[in-house]
């Protein structure tokens, strides 16, 4: 399999800590692409042609995208234990995937907002605007922590990918001050999978 990714990627690293957690990572070659969408990336536009990452091309030459698609299939592969669920446990898991990725769809804007468009062009309402769903899908996982125990499934794959993007590129944002969430990140972070696709 090849994987485009990008390592300051959260989506990316959602579906890396994946590839680590099942033991799949000896099936794949992770191809690092820049990507930006003001200037497209050649070689992941022939494969995904929203040229966005990540995406995954399988033995059988299918291409997929995007990370919540890979991370199912990525799933089906796995013989061990699973990180969606069967049964009634599945649709949390995926709704608790869906808030991760909201949160982190509204980070990436306001990473571009901030970092790519030039300034006189940004606008602050809408950077806020976003700020205030990441606060409040913040809020959420701080309420809903306390039920995961020691579950390291795909919601808490893509929670500790939310902590960790806001990290690398929002260290101002006080997101610690839910302390629940702050108890349970000091945790996961110590886990191979999470230490080894930390953005630097
Ligand atoms: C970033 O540099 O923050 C970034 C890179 C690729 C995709 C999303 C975010």
């Amino acid at each position: 399999m090849r994987l485009w990714q990008n390592p300051a990627s959260p989506f990316a690293r959602k579906v890396r800590i994946v590839f680590r957690e099942s033991g799949l990572l000896p099936r794949t070659e992770e191809i690092n692409v820049a990507v930006s969408p003001v200037s497209p990336n050649a070689d992941l536009a022939r494969h995904n042609p929203l040229v966005k990452i990540p995406a995954l091309q399988t033995d059988d030459g299918t291409v997929l995208y995007d990370s919540s698609v890979i991370c199912e299939y990525l799933d089906s592969l796995n013989p061990g234990a699973h990180m969606l669920p069967a049964g009634a446990a599945r649709w949390d898991a995926l709704r608790l995937q869906s808030l991760c990725d909201g949160i982190l769809d509204a980070a990436v804007l306001c990473r571009y907002e901030l970092a790519v468009r030039p300034e006189p062009y940004r606008w602050n309402d809408w950077v806020q605007g976003q700020f205030t769903k990441i606060r409040s899908g913040l809020d959420a996982l701080a309420t809903e922590v306390p039920s995961w125990g020691s579950s390291f499934g795909i919601g808490q794959i893509g929670a500790a990918c939310v902590l960790g993007y806001l990290d690398f590129r929002f260290g101002d944002e006080k997101w610690r001050e839910r302390a629940a969430l702050a108890t349970w990140y000091d945790s996961v972070r110590q886990r191979a999978s999470v230490v080894a696709t930390t953005p630097a």
